[in-house]
């Protein structure tokens, strides 16, 4: 009988991962070097993401790139293409993501382009690229980071949860196309999680039935586990457990008040 690839020989020797510097990005990225995988670094400053790639290549005595760049910039995929052009890429993270919090109009309609080019533009450009080069060579993974908030309309997080949703049909789309090729897909849409960024943003619980906030090491292990076994998951058993009741049982006018209403308790708006 002959052995299972490992992770490494499935999937490296080089890991690319857009929004690594921090969070969930960084849990991403700790992962994928303790399995022994080399890695390209992407987020927009360039100190931290350094730290990040000291740190890992000090523990895990991998190689690391770092590409300091605005993933909602135009000319964000050709950054990372020229950066990374000799570079075999068998594996990438889509984790970075722009949101505007509070009522869609408190936002210039500049500021919900940018959240649609980092978080929908940029991504097609770099799977076009890195899952061609993927497809070329018959093997490769590629993890997209969706969101719960994606699985309905979502007041006061309206352009962000609409790039989740697109994500996450993007992602099983491409799993339909590749998986057959040799290369996986995988959209992880994950619940509250302690990053950085979900903690700045001081959320307050929005109801006690709340599914508990997740540690990105737990969300990152479980989509890791999952990858090449299914298009998409809901990370945690009680974000699954809510998101079955919410999208199957409750009607759709009431998920989306319900939604609405956590938000606007979570976050006090008025
Ligand atoms: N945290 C949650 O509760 C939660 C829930 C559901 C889904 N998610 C999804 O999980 C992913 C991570 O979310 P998170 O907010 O918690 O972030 P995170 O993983 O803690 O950190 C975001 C990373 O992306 C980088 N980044 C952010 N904007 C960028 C940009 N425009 N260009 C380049 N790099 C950028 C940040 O570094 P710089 O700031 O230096 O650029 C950082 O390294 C997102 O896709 C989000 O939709 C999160």
């Amino acid at each position: 009988m002959s052995k299972r690839p490992t992770f490494k020989e499935k999937y490296g020797p080089i890991a690319l991962v857009a929004g690594a510097s921090k969070g969930l990005g960084a849990a991403y990225a700790r992962a994928l070097a303790s399995k022994g995988l080399d890695l390209v670094l992407v987020a927009r400053s360039p100190g931290p993401l350094q730290e990040t790639a000291t740190q890992l290549s000090g523990q895990y005595g991998i190689r690391t790139w770092t590409v300091p760049c605005d993933l909602s910039a135009p000319d964000a995929s050709n950054t990372i293409i020229e950066a990374t052009q000799d570079l075999p890429i068998h594996f990438l993270v889509y984790n970075a993501a722009l949101v505007h919090i509070g009522p869609y109009l408190q936002a210039t309609s500049k500021a919900h382009l940018d959240i649609a080019s980092a978080n929908m533009l940029t991504p097609l450009t770099l799977l076009h690229h890195f899952g061609g080069k993927m497809i070329a060579k018959g093997r490769g993974g590629i993890v997209i980071m969706s969101s719960l908030a994606g699985f309905q309309g979502s007041g006061n997080l309206v352009t962000y949860a609409a790039t989740k949703a697109f994500l996450r049909i993007l992602a099983e789309g491409l799993w339909y196309e590749w998986s057959p090729l040799g290369v996986d897909v995988i959209a992880c849409c994950a619940g509250a999680t302690a990053t950085p960024n979900y903690l700045a943003t001081c959320p307050a619980k929005a109801s006690p039935l709340a599914p508990p906030v997740q540690q990105p090491d737990a969300v990152v292990e479980e989509c890791l586990n999952r990858i090449g076994k299914t298009p998409s998951f809901i990370s945690g058993s009680s974000n699954r457990l809510a998101s079955f009741f919410m999208h199957r049982v409750l009607p759709r006018k009431m998920v989306i008040t319900l939604m609405g209403n956590n938000i606007k308790k979570m976050y006090g708006i008025s």
